[in-house]
């Protein structure tokens, strides 16, 4: 069983047809069998022709591996790619992912970086990368049956989208003293009044989770920011000063371009952290700190309660940052967190949208594209819906700053074209109305997603409005998340896909 890619693939497959091994496909993991293979014949015994196969092996992976006549026997390695032993019950067992253990283990440990490991009977020998006999912690699995069930519900993503009320409830009480009105921290191993940068990197949806937190170091802390994807960032020769902070965000704590730029900052001895939902998960394990979110086990493809779950954090630590670096004060900083604890409540009340959501993507799954449009710290909230749409629904569809459309992409508006327009009646936000009425005037079909005031003054003439509750800027990227979280799932299953898995995708890309 092979779970990443063998990069030097090719040049092992030519090296073994040339000496007369006929390999009966194309992928790369046979290639792993073929070298042990070829090892057993010239005699070795079974561990050290795995060993001496996996030396050979550039990339990222897990492999379980077990040879012809050795039932009793796994043999299991990592590079890059998680792996988790699971004991229970007179019994070891091997996953991927502490969750594929569930039922079957009551304690797991996680396997490091080039450890290579024996599985026995109930008993597992694990070595480390230079092939020294490894101790690796023992944790209690957490995880239970029952969250791995979806109850009533017709779809993981429908639960995990319902679910966030509660889920936002339990991340912001772990950041805040609801009773002094203030943000708490865990120990920090820095001072925010020390550092001069922070740089937000992540991907896919936890990249724009970045963007919007981008919008909250810049304003409540004063701090330059950028959000940058990590297969990017890594590759870039990138200028990373002593004083700034490396923040990196995940749902998994597994993503690998996340995790090896993640890596790429610990071999420069930068300062870096991590923001992830999956405890004891791989970037948990090697960040300086971690600010989990606890929005529980999320089973569907499509990310919706972590992204919202992961803004909680971004914005407790922004507020936390900036009474640190004197920017808010005590007074200011509870307007903020105050602002934050009405957010599960309110996020409750934009639910009750879902059924009028559901009529709507009637129309919406007939189209072939979809544009979102927002600004300020809506854009990235576009951005979002956009990816969340296309990623189930399979239909085209992109996000823009509202702004940014006179130069381009409004040659994309055509008659009946859906555009989805995430705009408060408040602030910058008033500007997004007259991009609206520009495509509208073009045969835009609008979808305006807007507060009682807005939806009534520009309303009018859409093709459908859903009214959002009026909130602080600090609650609008929270909030406005939800409507296109429950329109990308319904046109997806009004079209019959699989929505919890989507073609093509994988929960934890543990690939580059
Ligand atoms: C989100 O819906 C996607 N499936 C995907 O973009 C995801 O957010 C990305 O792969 C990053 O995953 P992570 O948060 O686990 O690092």
């Amino acid at each position: 069983m092979h779970n990443g890619i063998i990069e030097n693939f090719k040049a092992l497959r030519g090296e073994l047809t040339e000496a007369g091994a006929r390999l009966e496909s194309e992928t790369d993991t046979e290639v792993v069998a073929a070298l042990i293979e070829r090892n057993l014949s010239a005699g070795m015994p079974a561990e050290k022709a795995v060993r001496k196969a996996l030396a050979r092996l550039e990339g990222a992976f897990a492999l379980a591996i077990m040879i012809c006549g050795e039932a009793d026997t796994l043999y299991a390695s990592r590079r890059g790619s998680p792996l988790v032993l699971g004991f229970g019950d007179g019994q070891v067992s091997l996953g991927s992912d502490t969750l594929a253990l569930c039922g079957l283990a009551t304690e797991v440990c996680h396997l490091e970086e080039g450890d290579f490991a024996i599985l026995k009977a109930a008993r597992a020998e694990i070595f480390d990368e230079n092939g020294k006999p490894a101790k690796r912690p023992l944790k209690p699995m957490t995880a239970t049956a029952g969250q791995l069930d979806k109850g009533n519900y017709a779809h993981f993503m429908q639960k995990e989208i319902l679910e966030q009320p509660t889920a936002l409830a339990d991340t912001l009480g772990k950041y805040i003293n609801p009773l002094e009105a203030k943000v708490e921290l865990p120990e920090l191993p820095f001072d925010f009044k020390e550092i001069t940068k922070v740089n937000l990197i992540a991907c896919g949806t936890s990249a724009y989770a970045a963007r919007v937190g981008k919008y909250w170091f810049e304003s409540y802390a004063r701090l330059p920011v950028e959000a940058e994807i990590a297969s990017e960032f890594r590759y870039r020769d990138v200028v990373i000063g002593e004083g700034e902070l490396n923040l990196f965000i995940s749902q998994s704590g597994e993503t690998l371009d996340t995790l090896v730029a993640l890596r790429h900052c610990r071999e420069k001895n930068l300062r870096t952290a991590a923001i992830v939902n999956v405890a004891g998960s791989t970037m948990t394990r090697e960040a300086d700190v971690t600010f989990l979110t606890y929005a529980g086990v999320e089973i569907g493809v499509a990310s919706t309660k972590s992204f919202t779950c992961q803004l909680m954090v971004l914005a407790a630590l922004a507020i936390g940052a900036g009474r640190a670096r004197g920017v808010l004060t005590k007074a200011g900083e509870a307007v903020l967190v105050q602002a934050l604890e009405e957010i599960p409540a309110k996020l409750a009340e934009v639910l009750y949208h879902d059924q009028a959501i559901r009529a709507l993507s009637a129309a919406v799954s007939k189209a072939r594209n979809v544009l979102y449009l927002g600004r300020g710290c809506l854009y990235p909230v576009a951005l979002e819906g956009a990816l969340k749409f296309k990623e189930i629904s399979y239909i085209h569809a992109e996000g823009y700053p509202a702004g940014e459309m006179k130069h381009g992409p409004i040659a994309l508006v055509e008659e009946d074209i859906p555009v989805v327009i995430l705009a408060p009646s408040q602030g910058v936000h008033l500007k997004t109305f007259s991009n609206m009425e520009e495509a509208k005037s073009r045969g835009a079909k609008i979808i305006l997603i807007s507060d009682a005031e807005g939806v009534r003054e520009h309303g009018p003439g859409t093709m459908a409005t859903i009214i959002m509750p009026s909130v602080p800027d600090i609650a609008l990227p929270l909030l406005y998340a939800v409507p296109v979280q429950l329109l990308a799932y319904h046109t997806a299953v009004r079209k019959g896909n699989d929505v919890d898995q989507p073609r093509n995708l994988a929960k934890s890309v543990t690939v580059e």
